[in-house]
């Protein structure tokens, strides 16, 4: 997967030669690779293929291709109706939903209701779809129980984690689980506690070295509670309901949450792409398999270059790693006054000055799935050759968020 960063860019503009960037594009190999040490990090326990960090049908397929990956965490209902609607099944969406519409043509379709499970963390969800349709009148919506996972202290003065659902505690995850099942018209299917503090911070980062102390502890910390606390009130819900599935974990977490008895399947999506953000972990080093290239348009002065595009802000708290990482040719920078431009890029270093007009400059997304959002198509590569090219989600006409 070339190693020396002037064979990988060798091989990337062979294999692109006749492409006009700015373009999209997958390395297959390096996607492969990841998939495949996603699996033994999981060690056996089913992945959940995350859609938000790939929104691509290809790159979804391929990924469940494979007898580790099953099942698909959505983000949104109307993307997961459409991936009903495409064959798709075991589809979870991973946010809740007050979608009316959306949610009406799920309870009016028995394929759907089948093929998609719901997130819900309060009973007033429940109310919002029983006003839609009255549970007498319609068949069961299975429905997942999202626990917090987030680690707090001094009643919730210090919260570490995303904030999500307001089920913490294992009495709050009982009671919802029995206000659930004692309900018509719903179907408790599974419970799912995703610790972002986690498996979305890296241990090991390089621009605040002088954070990763802190943030191990915190990490190791907050493992040891939420096993213990996920555990608790998985017993808890089991009392009262029959669980498909206990979903957990991201790409950053795999080892750890898959080392819990009480989790059934965990989740990945991001480190099928390898993006910038999960260049900082001590677990693992996905390869940079999702690219974009961008053309050289002009020369400033020495030591720099622009290029056309290239503002792809990763979302999530503003701050220089949500930036795109310039990839190759080694040795290139951004410039830390204009950052990544709206319509224009400069990147700075000793490279830029063997760089000609009309030459390309590869970067990866800090992020994953969003720089779907920003082409079309993704153009796949394997080794020197172009392979296909496939639509990503904007491509097939759909924006879900
Ligand atoms: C509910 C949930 N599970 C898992 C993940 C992990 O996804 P990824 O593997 O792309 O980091 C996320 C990411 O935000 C998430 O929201």
């Amino acid at each position: 997967m070339g190693l020396d960063p002037e064979v990988a860019r060798k091989r990337l503009d062979a294999a692109t030669a006749d492409l006009d960037p700015p373009f999209a594009a997958l390395d297959v190999d390096a996607f492969d690779a990841n998939a495949r040490d996603l699996a033994r990090r999981a060690s056996g326990t089913p992945i959940r293929v995350a859609s938000k960090s790939l929104r691509c049908r290809w790159a979804l397929d391929r990924a469940l291709a494979d007898p580790s990956c099953q099942g698909v965490m959505a983000f949104t209902l109307p993307e997961a109706l459409w991936l009903a609607d495409l064959g798709y099944d075991d589809l979870l969406v991973a946010y809740p939903t007050v979608d009316r519409g959306a949610l009406r043509q799920l309870i009016g379709d028995d394929d759907a209701r089948a093929r998609i499970t719901i997130m819900v963390d309060h009973p007033d969800q429940l109310d919002l779809i029983d006003g839609l349709v009255a549970p007498q009148d319609r068949d069961d919506v299975k429905v997942c129980l999202d626990l917090d996972a987030s680690l707090s202290f001094l009643d919730d003065r210090v919260h570490l984690g995303p904030r999500r659902s307001p089920v913490h505690e294992p009495d709050d995850a009982r009671r919802l689980a029995e206000a659930i099942v004692g309900r018509r018209g719903f179907h408790l299917d599974g419970l799912m506690a995703y610790e972002g503090q986690i498996a979305g911070v890296g241990d090991d980062p390089t621009a605040k070295r002088w954070m990763a102390p802190a943030i191990r502890l915190m990490q190791r910390t907050s493992a040891a509670e939420l096993a213990e606390r996920r555990a608790e009130v998985v017993a808890r819900v089991r009392e009262v309901a029959d669980l498909r599935f206990v979903n957990g974990g991201g790409t950053g977490s795999l080892e750890l949450t898959s080392a819990e008895s009480a989790v059934t399947e965990v989740t990945a999506g991001s480190g099928f792409f390898g993006p910038g953000l999960f260049d900082h972990y001590r677990a693992f080093t996905p390869h940079p398999a999702a690219l974009f290239a961008l053309p050289v348009v002009r020369r400033p002065g020495p030591g720099v270059v622009t290029l056309l595009g290239g503002g792809y802000i990763a979302s999530g708290s503003a701050g220089p790693d949500k930036l795109p990482k310039v990839h190759l040719p080694d040795g290139l920078r951004l410039d830390g006054n204009e950052g990544a431009g709206e319509v224009q890029t400069p990147v700075l270093g000793a490279a830029a000055d063997d760089l000609q007009i009309g030459d390309r400059v590869w970067l990866r997304h800090a992020k994953s799935g969003e720089l779907g959002e920003r082409f079309e198509t993704m153009h796949l590569i394997q080794g020197d050759a172009l392979l296909d090219e496939v639509p990503t989600y904007r491509g097939d006409g759909r924006c879900f968020l």
